[in-house]
């Protein structure tokens, strides 16, 4: 099971044509499931979306933030050429061992460096590395504007900063409660995210409306 909010048929005829799954990405989706994770991770069709633009604006640096079992992770680290590499963070260490175990099966291990731990703490250590040439922010919602600012400084004039779930599940077009489970703190941090990303004097961005809202922006400065 993919994460969705709505059914829908157009999407899996995407993901069937542009986006099929092999034994290794279908093995990730297992794990998330055997593990009684949630199975929040992106979908097909959003991996290939990802390989498509590290692909069109030539990413071979990417900081990742949430690696969750790693389904995102190997799509972005099977689309960078040999040379480039994929930082991941994951604060929670169960989950951390479980998205390390399947990099290691999928043999991609050599573009993928996993840190586990608080952002707080792996981001610092991340800078040495910088710039990047794209951040894919998938992390504690709250977080999100924090992130956005370090993600600004760390990567290169022209890179690419693309977050997932800015719908925010519904919370940044709607008054909380119209939503569940979400605080206001996320929803003040998600509206300042996409606010500052839709500036064309900062970005070149877009927001594509999947079901979870994906925002993408190149950053000018
Ligand atoms: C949640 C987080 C995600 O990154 C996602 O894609 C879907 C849901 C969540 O925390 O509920
Ligand atoms: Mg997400």
């Amino acid at each position: 099971m993919h994460e969705r909010t709505t059914s829908s048929q157009s999407i899996d005829y995407i993901r069937d044509l542009f986006a099929p799954e092999d034994a290794t990405l279908k093995h990730v989706i297992r794990t998330i499931e055997e593990n009684d994770l949630r199975t929040i991770q992106i979908g097909p069709d959003e991996g290939k979306m990802l390989e498509f633009i590290i692909k069109l604006a030539n990413v071979k640096t990417v900081v990742e933030l949430g690696t969750l079992a790693g389904y995102s992770t190997l799509w972005m680290a099977r689309a960078i050429p040999e040379g480039g590499h994929v930082y991941t963070v994951e604060h929670s260490p169960e989950v951390a061992t479980i998205a390390q175990e399947n990099f290691d099966k999928a043999g991609v291990n050599n573009k993928i460096t996993l840190l586990h731990g608080d952002a707080d703490k792996m981001l610092p250590e991340l800078e040495g590395n910088a710039p990047f040439d794209m951040i894919f922010i998938d992390a504690d919602k709250v977080g999100y504007y924090d992130y956005l600012l370090w993600a600004e400084k760390n990567i290169k004039k022209g890179g690419i900063i693309v977050g997932d779930n800015t719908f925010l599940f519904g919370a940044v077009y709607q008054d909380l409660d119209k939503v569940e489970n979400v605080s206001k703190q996320a929803q003040d941090a998600m509206r300042k995210f996409n606010r500052r990303l839709a500036d064309p004097t900062l970005y070149n961005s877009i927001m594509i409306p999947t079901a979870e809202g994906l925002t993408v922006a190149q950053k000018l400065f």
